[in-house]
Parts: C-alpha cells; structure tokens; sequence
C-alpha cells in the first residue's frame, strides 16, 4: 500500500538511495534534511534516476521543534524513516556533546514531534557499531551490546529509548535496523557518497586514490587477530540498503511494538581484500601504507543476517564486485563530486 514517508536525513547517502527505491515503488516521500553533510543536487538526482518528483523537501535541523511540527502539519506522513545523524566515529570522540545533540536530542525531538501528531510508525537508522568489541562473528541481534564510541553510544541510547517507548505505548510500530557498512553506489553512477570536509570511511577514499585526487590509503593496522592482519568489515551494497527500507515501511505495520534487525551479508573482507577487489574491478593501482590502529576502530564485525531474512524472507543480492563497481562508475561519472 503506497504510503506518505518522511525522510529526515533522505539528501545523505543512505538517505538519497532510499528515496530513490522508495519513488520507484510508489510511496511520496517528503524529506527533512538540514544540508550539513549533504546537497539538494542529490535530490534532483533522485528525481532523475526515479522518474518520479520528491513530494516535498524542507531545509530543516531535526532539532527544530517548530520547523519539524509545521511539516508534518503539511505533510501528515504515515511513517518516518530517520536518517538524520551524524557519523564519524573519530569526530564524535572529540566532539560527544554535538553527537548527543544531534543524534539523540535529534531523535527525542522527533518522536515528540510523531507524538503529538499520531505518527507510530519509525525506521530507525542504527548501527553495527552499537556491538563494539563483538564477542563473537557472525554478530547476532541479541549478542551482547558495548559501544566503543560517542557515535555507536548516542544510537544505542535512541534504541534504548525507542524500545522503551514501545513497550510503555503498545500503538508504536519500531524497526531499528543496524548497518553493517554500507558502501557502492547506484548503478547509474548518477548518487554516490559525497561527505562534506574530511573522508573517513574507506569507499570514498579509495574511489578518489583511484583518479588520483588522493595519493594513498593509509591502513589503520595490520596486527588485528584476522588472516592477513587489517580490520575485517561485513560491507553492504547502499542499494541494498535501500531496499530493506523499503520492505521495512511495507511491512512495518505487521507488528506492533519494536524490531531491531541486522543489514549485512555475512561475508567477512579484510581492508587488503578490498583493495585488491576494487583494483581488480576499475583496473587502477591503490597505493598504500600501513600506519597505526585508529581510534576506536575494531577488529572485526560481520552480521549474522539471518533474522532479517526470516522475517521478511528478504536478503542482499548484489556483492563485493558489485559495490566496487558501481562505487567507481559513481566516481567516474562525478569527478568533482556534486556538493553545492
Ligand atoms: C564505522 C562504524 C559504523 C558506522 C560507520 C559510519 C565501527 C566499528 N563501525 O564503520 O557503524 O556506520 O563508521 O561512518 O565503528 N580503514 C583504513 N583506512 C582508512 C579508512 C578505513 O584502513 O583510511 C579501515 C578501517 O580501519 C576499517 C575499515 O577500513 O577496518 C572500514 O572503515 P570505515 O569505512 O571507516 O568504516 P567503519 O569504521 O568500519
């Protein structure tokens, strides 16, 4: 059944490509995004690789309470999805107090926003990081939670808050899903993840060494207990991504109360493995050194994904070769990147 969701956060990466599966599938999608770590050219790509037009889009930080109410006073969505957060792991050990702000007073402000205007229905952006130090691989939703970090604690205390909230107000419909590491790009090369400012994750650094914007990629370690040494990441194509969004705001009036599911493939690859893959695949040498650990960083996280796949008899169906393919043909086809 075709709904109204509001997107906060749907200019972002994960956020832009789930717009695009959400048009093709019928739904009006109105988004929230605040542009701080995004551009409105994401959303023209949108309309563009959909064929369909973004129903709304407000320039609007999720801790605006008046701002966020008059939208969903215009609006009268069915369902959130609540992408907007920030996500650097490094950045919010130096910075706690703006990633509880915006990520958890964010969140608090939305929910008494849906509140106040009758919306039960969340998808709730959350994050493999939540497990920290995992105890074991794969990584099941009820192994043992341990954030390592400002960023995987602020999501981990919104998941601590939505389930409370679920069980304290029975109407409430809640998916929490935690990502593994979403990476690649839609085939058309048309999105592609653009952060403002420093890089940090590993796709968009490699993309750019490979068209020479970059000189090399430092390795955060090669003496993890994993086979060849560097950090182990259960990568997940951003298309994939998508599409459980998707299947989550169509299936998410099945139950009430609150669902947490992982979203990755159950295939460990080692920080060497993917850059052999993605030489492979665009044909480019990445250089590299080993430096030291960074931060925070862990040894190894993989999903065991199988009770997504129960529930929704749904997995991911696009693999390593696929996200370094498309994650380049993205590069290719936006050299300069396209941040306004
Ligand atoms: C982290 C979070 C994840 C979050 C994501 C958002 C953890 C364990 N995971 O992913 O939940 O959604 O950030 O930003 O905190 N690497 C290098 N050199 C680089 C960059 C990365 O060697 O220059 C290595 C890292 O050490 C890691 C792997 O590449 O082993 C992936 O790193 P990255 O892409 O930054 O993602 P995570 O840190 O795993």
């Amino acid at each position: 059944m075709p709904t109204t969701v509001l997107v906060t956060g749907g200019a972002g990466f994960i956020g832009s490509h789930t717009c695009v599966e959400l048009l093709r599938n019928g739904h009006s999608v109105v988004v929230v995004d605040d542009l701080s770590n995004s551009s409105p050219q994401a959303l023209a790509r949108v309309e563009q690789i959909s064929g369909k037009a973004v129903h709304a889009f407000h320039q609007v930080d999720i801790r605006d309470r008046s701002a966020l109410a008059d939208v969903f006073t215009r609006h009268r969505p069915d369902a959130v999805i609540h992408f907007a957060a920030r996500k650097a792991v490094g950045e919010s050990v130096a910075l706690p107090v703006e990633y509880y702000d915006t990520n958890v007073a964010g969140t608090l402000t939305l929910l008494s926003v849906m509140h106040e205007h009758h919306v039960r229905r969340l998808v709730f952006s959350s994050s493999c990081s939540v497990y920290g130090n995992a105890t074991k691989v794969p990584l099941g939703e009820l192994d043992p939670v341990g954030p390592t970090n400002p960023y995987a604690a602020s999501k981990l205390i919104c998941e601590q808050v939505l389930a409370d909230l679920c069980r304290r107000l029975p109407d409430w419909q809640v998916l929490a899903l935690r990502y593994f590491n979403p990476i690649g790009a839609h085939a058309s090369g048309l999105l592609n993840e653009e952060p403002r400012g420093a890089l940090n994750n590993i796709m968009p650094l490699l993309t750019r060494i490979a068209v020479g914007r970059l000189d090399r990629l430092d390795v955060y370690g090669d003496d993890y207990p994993t086979a060849d040494g560097t950090g182990v990441r259960d990568y997940i194509h951003v298309v994939d991504v998508a599409e459980a969004h998707r299947t989550a705001v169509e299936r998410i009036g099945e139950a009430n109360g609150m669902r947490t599911f992982n979203l990755g493939t159950g295939q460990g690859t080692s920080v060497l493995q993917l850059v052999r893959e993605f030489e492979r695949v665009s044909g480019r040498t990445i250089p590299y050194r080993v430096t030291g650990r960074r931060p925070g960083d862990v040894a190894v996280l993989v999903a065991d994904p199988t009770a997504v796949a129960r529930a929704w008899n749904w997995t991911t169906t696009r693999d390593l070769a696929a996200m370094c393919r498309d994650a380049w043909r993205a590069q290719q086809r936006n050299p300069a990147g396209y941040l306004a």
